[in-house]
């Protein structure tokens, strides 16, 4: 999950230096990516990582991270508008995206991906589940 966090980075920034040079057809395709990428990461997260999560403080961070989630699905919704209609605001959401991520991954990197770390040594079966999903069609994260 942390690799994921990684590309997804990497992917955000590769669509900010292809729009500063205008290449939008390049950057279409790969903010397609970093789209589905992110998004099923959110729903695995959502669906199968967090409920293994119990306990009053972790329970807080995870609202927290919930919430986050939030911004962070809608402002890709924003960005893939904003790319459709070659609007150059779509820059300033691209950097906001990519501040809200890393604040967002440095959470869960470091305080949540540990406990995971010890539920799977117990229940390697999550890892299973994690393989087999993909994300469908019509979901949402559960604080929209
Ligand atoms: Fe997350
Ligand atoms: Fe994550």
């Amino acid at each position: 999950m942390t690799r994921d966090h990684v590309k997804g980075d990497d992917e955000l920034e590769e669509v900010l230096a292809q729009i500063r040079r205008d290449e939008w057809e390049k950057a279409r395709d790969k903010v397609k990516v970093a789209n589905a990428r992110i998004k099923t990461h959110i729903y695995l997260e959502e669906e199968i990582l967090f409920p293994h999560l119990k306990g009053p403080d972790l329970e807080n961070w995870i609202s927290e991270l919930m919430m986050q989630h939030v911004a962070i699905w809608n402002l890709l919704d924003v960005i893939l508008g904003l790319l459709e209609e070659r609007n150059r605001e779509i820059e300033g959401r691209l950097i906001l995206l990519m501040q809200l991520l890393k604040a967002h991954n440095s959470i869960e990197e470091h305080s949540i991906y540990h406990e995971l770390d010890k539920e799977l040594a117990w229940n390697p079966d999550i890892l299973y589940e994690l393989r087999d999903s993909i994300l469908p069609s019509h979901w949402k994260p559960k604080y929209m």
